[in-house]
Order: C-alpha cells, then structure tokens, then sequence
C-alpha cells in the first residue's frame, strides 16, 4: 500500500476524545471497517452515531457516523465508504493501525429501542453503509429482549458489498454467548445489478409482497411489526412511503411509534 500517511501534526481540539486505531479491513475499493479504543467515560445507545474527524488540519472536518458495535464492546467500531474527493473519508480511507481518530463527546440519534413501542418484530431496513447501526443493534442484548424476532433487510449494488453484513451475522449466529439470541434474526440481503438469490430493491420486494413469501412471513402490521430505517436520501423515502402503507406510524425519541428513521446518515 503507497498510501500516504495522514499528517497529524495539529493540536487536539478541546472537547473532543482522542482515541487510537485498534483495527482497520477493507471490502472492496469503496468500502472498509476501522475500530478504535473507547474512552471509558463514552456512552451511547445501540445505534446513535456520533461525529468523528482526523486531526490533520487546525479545524477538522466532522461528518456523522453511525457507531457499528455494541454498547457493551470495549472499543468503537465504524463501518464506511471511501470517496475520493470526500472532505473526510478521502483521508479516513488510508488510517493505519495506531492512527489517530477525534471523536466529539456527545453521541445522538433516532435509530434506538426507546424511539419504539414495544413490538414482536423488528425490521430493520438498510442499503449500503446504512447497515452500520444495525450492526450496532444485533449485537444489543437489550434488542433481543424487546422483540421476538429482528429482520436485517440489506440492499446493495454488487456482492462484494454484502460481505460486512453477511460476515457479521455469521459470526453472531456462532458466538457462543450471544449465538443463541442470534437465532432470533434473519438477514434478508439483495442485490440490485449483480445475480443473487434475491434479486430487486428491498422496497419493491416489500411493495410486492415477494419479500413476506421469501421469508415465510406475514405482511408488516402495526399491532406487531416495527421497523427502522437508514440508507440515501431516496431509500428512506421510499422504505417510509412502504411502512405507512402497512399503517406503521414515524416515532421519535421523545415520541415513540411504530418505525424511526435516520436523516443524519451521510451514506
Ligand atoms: P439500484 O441499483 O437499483 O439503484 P446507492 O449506492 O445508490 O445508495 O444504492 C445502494 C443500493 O440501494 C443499491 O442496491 C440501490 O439500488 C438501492 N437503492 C437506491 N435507491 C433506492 C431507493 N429509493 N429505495 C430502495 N433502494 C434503493
């Protein structure tokens, strides 16, 4: 890897956790996963993001990020794209192992079990990087004792994409502390412009009906179903127009419903 390293020669903003890469594995050109190490005093919810931002200017850029693990986990996991000439993940792309990652101290969010009535299902529908808080979520105990049964419904382009998500819940089905939970969950994946054995936009699988016959499963209901949202702009859209089609209702933090969705992703 010719990469250059990132300079790190400004000082650490005030206010902001300065923490270490533990961790970093790439997917395909665009994709990759880095973990770093958690100040003991960070707290967050399954599935809030928080901002992060690399010290390599006197202002650093911060964008939103979805935190990938769980509360329990003793580091910060982050799942993301690689974009060329984004302000941050051009540089993000090339962290090394012992690389330095500013983090603000204020983790937030709408992608959280308290945003939710209490349910038998939840669904939790992603496209792309917007798997990354739900990733967060399966691995929350919490989660499992809220519903039932937790459907991941992950729509990408081409199957290389598909990897993180499959590679994750493989190996929480094998855990042999959480494996047994993990019974609980079905991963639903797609893809768009590549042959797999679910072809199709999660969205129009759902409008069709097709996903509930792939699954076994009956059509989303309110008295039941609840379900949360993360993916572009459009997809949240399009998945929101969906469940209120089944009569599911937006909730909020302070206002739980039926189903919650993520505006601040930046996929
Ligand atoms: P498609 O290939 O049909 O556009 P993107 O990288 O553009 O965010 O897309 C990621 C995945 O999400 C692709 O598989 C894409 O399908 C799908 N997608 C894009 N827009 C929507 C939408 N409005 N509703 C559901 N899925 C979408």
């Amino acid at each position: 890897d010719t990469a250059a390293a990132i300079p790190q020669a400004f000082p650490i903003p005030a206010g902001v956790f300065a923490e270490t890469v533990t961790q970093v594995q790439h997917y395909t050109d665009s994709l990759f996963r880095f973990r770093i190490t958690r100040d003991p005093s960070f707290r967050f919810r399954s599935g809030e993001f928080v901002m992060i931002g690399l010290p390599n200017a006197e202002k650093p850029v911060f964008r939103a990020y979805s935190i990938a693990s769980p509360s329990w986990d003793e580091g910060v996991e982050f799942y993301s794209i690689k974009v060329p000439d984004g302000p941050l993940t051009q540089h993000l792309q090339k962290l090394k192992v012992g690389d330095t990652v500013l983090m603000r101290r204020k983790p937030t969010g709408t992608l959280v079990n308290d945003a939710l009535l209490p349910g038998k299902r939840l669904w939790m529908f992603a496209t792309g990087t917007g798997i990354a808080p739900f990733a967060s979520v399966i691995r929350d105990p919490e989660t499992y004792k809220k519903f039932d049964d937790l459907i991941l419904c992950h729509t990408c382009r081409t199957a290389g994409e598909l990897t993180y998500g499959r590679e994750l819940v493989a190996s929480l089905k094998a855990d042999p502390l959480v494996g047994e939970l993990a019974q609980r969950l079905t991963l639903y994946d797609t893809l768009t412009r590549e042959p797999w054995p679910r072809e199709g936009r999660q969205t129009d699988l759902m409008t069709s009906g097709k996903m509930f016959r792939d699954l076994g499963l009956p059509p989303i209901h309110p008295d039941i179903d609840r379900g949360m949202i993360c993916g572009s702009m459009a997809m949240l859209n399009d998945t929101k127009v969906a469940l209120e089609s089944f009569g599911l209702v937006e909730g909020a933090n302070n206002r739980p419903a039926s189903f919650v969705v993520e505006k601040a992703f930046v996929g």
